[in-house]
């Protein structure tokens, strides 16, 4: 027969000093196993007597027993040591200084800017973020405007056409407005929405780029008026130039999808090759808007009589010339380093507005 108090003090010996779960799991099946010392020694019992059965049986049971006590612990053991572990090694101190040359980088592109500045106001008046696509189809981009095929109206765009110059279909979007008529197709109401995205018009010189950002916005319900429009965009560049006293002028003017229309410009000087905000006798146009015109609505399925809407686009470079005194639209895409850094902004830079 086994000498049991060999075997207890070698096998707690052997649980003290496993330094893993997985070898306590090997230990484990060593000794309770199917085949382990504590099965063979049950079998061997019946060739005891009763005394030898009673004795051999009892020491066994209470082996069994402290000895799983000593597996359950050591198991607990290790684990909260493995998590020990874990989380030195991942530590790491919060409250250390951002290593400098991580602000410098990379710069975040004026465009980019801007347009996150828009997001923030344009959210924040009630207006929901949507996306229409750049390849446009002639429908979504004229048709539906109320500017037919052969309408005078087209030659206002210099289009890039995609595919064949004959069938005309598709188009690279020439303005935001086709967002537009998506939203109005896809919408109940009422509508209030936004659209940043690219356009393209094939023109190249100081004052365009054959791509450029615009920003569309587009408000339908009932009863609205040119008031609300003129209030709305008011707002809307007093809190993005954080100018209270910034004066506008509403010039009466010509889009097919609006009517009456007109397009805003923003008072300011230019000096030294570089234009000031405010004061001075100089303007500059920033937007075209208007009243959504009932053709429109027509195009749309939407020919209430009470529903009423006004729209309008925004020039993005135009915002951020204007805003942060640059001089020449084309170094927006000239990806000049030097240009980027002094322009560009830092990532923490997160769009500083006044809502007073
Ligand atoms: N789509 C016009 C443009 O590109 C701007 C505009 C938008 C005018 C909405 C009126 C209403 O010039």
């Amino acid at each position: 027969m086994t000498d049991f108090g060999d075997v207890i003090f070698s096998a707690k010996n052997e649980v003290l000093k496993s330094n893993s779960i997985e070898s306590l799991e090997k230990i484990k099946v060593k000794y309770f196993g199917k085949n382990g010392l504590i099965n063979n020694e049950m079998k061997k019992l019946s060739s005891l007597d009763a005394e030898g059965k009673q004795t051999i049986g009892k020491q066994l049971n209470l082996f069994k027993r402290e000895f799983s006590e000593l597996i359950l612990e050591r198991k607990d053991f290790l684990r909260k040591k493995e998590i020990e572990n874990k989380i030195k090694a991942e530590f790491s101190d919060p409250t250390m200084p951002t290593r400098q040359n991580i602000l410098n980088l990379g710069r975040v592109h004026p465009i980019t800017q801007t347009i996150e500045e828009i997001v923030a106001i344009l959210g924040s008046m009630g207006l929901r973020y949507v996306e229409g696509p750049d390849v446009e189809d002639d429908f979504h981009n004229f048709t539906a405007l109320n500017i037919p095929e052969n309408h005078p109206a087209r030659e206002m765009h210099d289009t890039f056409y995609i595919g064949s110059k004959e069938d005309k279909k598709n188009v690279l979007r020439t303005h935001t407005s086709p967002v537009q008529i998506r939203s109005l197709k896809d919408s109940n109401l009422p509508i209030k929405i936004f659209a940043p995205g690219r356009t393209y018009r094939c023109d190249s010189d100081i004052t365009h780029t054959p791509m450029f950002h615009q920003v569309e916005g587009l408000i339908v319900d009932k009863d609205l008026s040119f008031s609300n429009l003129k209030w709305f965009i008011t707002q809307f560049c007093h809190i993005f130039f954080n100018k209270k006293d910034l004066k506008l002028r509403f010039r009466p003017s010509f889009f097919p999808f609006t009517e009456p229309s007109a397009e805003v410009d923003i008072n300011c000087f230019r000096k030294n090759n570089k234009i000031y905000l405010g004061e001075g006798d100089d303007w500059m146009e920033i937007l075209g808007c208007g009243m959504v015109h009932p053709n429109v609505f027509k195009a749309c399925n939407l020919e209430n009589k009470e529903t009423s809407g006004f729209a309008f686009g925004v020039g993005i470079e135009r915002l951020c010339m204007l805003k942060y005194g640059m001089p020449d639209l084309r170094d927006f895409f000239d990806n000049d380093l030097r240009w980027l850094n002094h322009y560009g902004f830092s990532f923490f830079n997160y769009p500083d507005l006044n809502w007073e």
